[in-house]
Order: C-alpha cells, then sequence, then structure tokens
C-alpha cells in the first residue's frame, strides 16, 4: 500500500508538555504529559477516503494537525508525497503545505467575524502570496460548495451552520489542495444538513480528485464516506481496515461500542450516544497494558500487563487487541440482523 500513499504516519508521537505537566513531572506525580497521540502508524493512499473515529479526547484532532504541519511531532515521522516534513527546509515545508489543507471543526469561530465572506474566501491567496493569474475567483470558490454568489457579501454571523461549514470547505480548497483533513464537518449540523456536507464532500473527490482524512467521532457517519476506517482510542489506533469489513466484522471491542452507539433522542442532529461504560481515562495517565482494558467487557489479566500491538488479521485490517478472535466469534453470534451494513439505513 505505502508506494501509492500519499501520507505515511511512521511512529507518531504527541505529547503536550503543558505548564500542570512540568509542575507534576518536577514534583514526580504520575500525571505528567498529555499523551495525546502515541506512535500512530497509518498510510492514507492518493485518492481515498479515509475515516479516523473515536470518541472526544482520543487525540483525532490533534493527529489531523499533525499531518497537516499545524504542528511538528514529539517523535515520530510524517510523510507526504515521500517527503519527511520533520526534514524539509522552511520553504519547502511551505510549498508542501500548501498542499494540504484542514476544515476546521467550528466553522464560526475559524472566521473571522469582522470580514466578509468574499474576504475570507480570498485570504488564503494573500496569506500564501498567490499570484493573482493563480487565484480562482469568489464565484468560482462560492460554485465549488453550492453557495449561491450573493453569499460573497454576508458576514460569518448571517451563515447559516451548513453555510458556515460550506465557506471553510471553499477557503480549504482555494489553494488547490491535494490532501484535506475535514475535522467533524458534521458537527452541530442538523441530519439533513449533515448529508449535504457528505455528498459534498464526496462529489469534491471526484471532481478535483482530492483525498481526505475525515475526523468524526461518529462512525455511522463516516462509514458512508470513507473506503478505509482507522479508529482511535486514547492516542493509538486500535483497528484500521476496509469499511465493509469494519462494519460487518469488526474485531475490536471499541470498534464495536461505536458501531453500538444509538443517535441521541430528539433535536434531529447527528450526535450518538455511546453503549460504553465509564468515561475516557485521562491521557496523562493512560491505563498500563491495553489502554481500553478499564472500559472492556473482554478485558482479562493479560489485557492489563501486555500492550497488543496491531496485527494483520485479514487483507488490509489490523487490530490491536489479543483476544479479537473471542471478540468477534462472540459479536458475530449476537448482533441482530439489522445492524448488518446492507440493511442499515444510515444513508
Ligand atoms: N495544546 C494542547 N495542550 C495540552 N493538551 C492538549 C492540547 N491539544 C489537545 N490536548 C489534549 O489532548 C487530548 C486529545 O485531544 P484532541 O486531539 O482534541 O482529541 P479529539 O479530537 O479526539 O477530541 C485531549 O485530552 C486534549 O485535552
Ligand atoms: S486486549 Fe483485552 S482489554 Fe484490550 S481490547 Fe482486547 S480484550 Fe479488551
Ligand atoms: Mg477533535
Amino acid at each position: 500500500m505505502s508506494a501509492e500513499s500519499l501520507v505515511q504516519l511512521r511512529g507518531v508521537r504527541m505529547h503536550f508538555f503543558d505548564k500542570r505537566g512540568l509542575v507534576a513531572q518536577v514534583l514526580r506525580h504520575e500525571a505528567g504529559a498529555v499523551h495525546a497521540v502515541d506512535d500512530v502508524d497509518l498510510d492514507i493512499p492518493g485518492g481515498q477516503i479515509v475515516g479516523l473515529v473515536g470518541e472526544s479526547g482520543s487525540g483525532k484532532t490533534t493527529l489531523g494537525r499533525t499531518i497537516v504541519g499545524l504542528q511538528r511531532p514529539t517523535a515520530g515521522a510524517v510523510l507526504f508525497d515521500g517527503r519527511d516534513l520533520g526534514r524539509a527546509s522552511r520553504a519547502e515545508l511551505r510549498r508542501l503545505r500548501r498542499r494540504m489543507q484542514m476544515i476546521f471543526q467550528e466553522p464560526h469561530a475559524s472566521l473571522s467575524p469582522r470580514h466578509r465572506v468574499a474576504s475570507l474566501l480570498s485570504e488564503p491567496y494573500r496569506i500564501h502570496r498567490i499570484s493573482p493569474e493563480e487565484r480562482s475567483s469568489v464565484g468560482e470558490l462560492l460554485e465549488m460548495v453550492e453557495l449561491s454568489p450573493e453569499i460573497a457579501s454576508h458576514f460569518p454571523h448571517q451563515l447559516s451552520g451548513g453555510q458556515a461549514r460550506r465557506v471553510g470547505i471553499a477557503r480549504a480548497l482555494a489553494l488547490h489542495p491535494e490532501l484535506v483533513v475535514a475535522d467533524e464537518p458534521t458537527s452541530g449540523l442538523d441530519a439533513s444538513a449533515a448529508a449535504a456536507v457528505l455528498n459534498l464532500i464526496k462529489g469534491l473527490r471526484e471532481r478535483l480528485g482530492l483525498t481526505y482524512l475525515v475526523i468524526t467521532h461518529d462512525l455511522n457517519v463516516v462509514g458512508y464516506l470513507a473506503e478505509t476506517i482507522a479508529v482511535m482510542y486514547l492516542g493509538q489506533l486500535v483497528e484500521i481496515g476496509p469499511a465493509e469489513r469494519i462494519y460487518e466484522s469488526p474485531a475490536h471491542p471499541y470498534t464495536q461500542a461505536l458501531l453500538s452507539a444509538l443517535p441521541e433522542p430528539g433535536d434531529g442532529r447527528v450526535e450518538r450516544r455511546l453503549l460504553l461504560p465509564g468515561e475516557i481515562p485521562s491521557p496523562r495517565t493512560p491505563p498500563a497494558g491495553c489502554r481500553f482494558h478499564t472500559r472492556c467487557a473482554y478485558a482479562q489479566e493479560r489485557s492489563r500487563l501486555e500492550s497488543p500491538q496491531l496485527e494483520q488479521i485479514e487483507p488490509d485490517h489490523l487490530v490491536a487487541c489479543h483476544f479479537w478472535r473471542e471478540v468477534r466469534a462472540a459479536a458475530t453470534a449476537s448482533r441482530p440482523p439489522e445492524r448488518r451494513r446492507d440493511g442499515d439505513s444510515r444513508h
């Protein structure tokens, strides 16, 4: 797979040594650095949509920001088109960063409130000093994200959630990137606006030949889009595989929990409730052994002692669980038929 991969992550680690962590280290308290991302290996093949899923606090945004070069990893390497970002000169890094863009989670927060949409859309050109011939017009960018030309004169507060999200997408696409990292593209949107944004993302992939990493806490959202799904828990990838295999036959207990998440009742938004005991532990003090053992119904003594490594269980499908065979057998036996991918109604 790696020969054609646009992005290759090798042992990527991102620890935050904030003030609290430093004080704790000096005082030799257990709580130290925030282990936001630990030893992640992942390939994103050119032209694919890879879904990165996991509940809030699992390190998805941090990994996304690290991939597009917004922050340097504590350890490990990010390779884009074969080039190691950590070894690139400042000028080369600037050129590479044009080719990868992030759609930020909070569209309203990432759009300066005092600027009209037209100005917001040309801002990336000013920042990157793009010559006028190379620029797309505001009209072209709006058309690309299926917004009407009148939106150009609007201020961010005049935009609906879906429109603001589209302006964020247009801003990311202004520089004609090859890779787009979309952070929670449907968060805060109602079901129909969310579906429209996902369709737009998919359509733009076809039209512009984009490669995407789509970040979401909702496996049921990204299953519709992604060819490959990577599941993250407390800073580590626990399962990676073709989307249909992840749906049909999830091998990690955490993936199974994500798949069984229920829609929040009532408000029509796409947030879901996870059927898992307890909260995600603090990334300052990740549990020893398997990080999931404090919440896992299948945990055994070995889970507490030994950290499971990702192992290949079928072509392109990797899982980090000592007991994935038992887990998968139990899930297949107990799964009601309506949970099956072909029979469900996520679309
Ligand atoms: N700049 C930072 N300084 C300290 N901790 C951070 C920083 N950024 C993120 N974190 C912590 O790292 C962990 C992972 O965060 P994040 O990547 O935002 O997860 P997700 O996007 O999956 O919700 C969280 O515990 C978060 O509080
Ligand atoms: S290794 Fe143990 S605790 Fe970790 S996911 Fe597998 S069964 Fe659960
Ligand atoms: Mg996030």
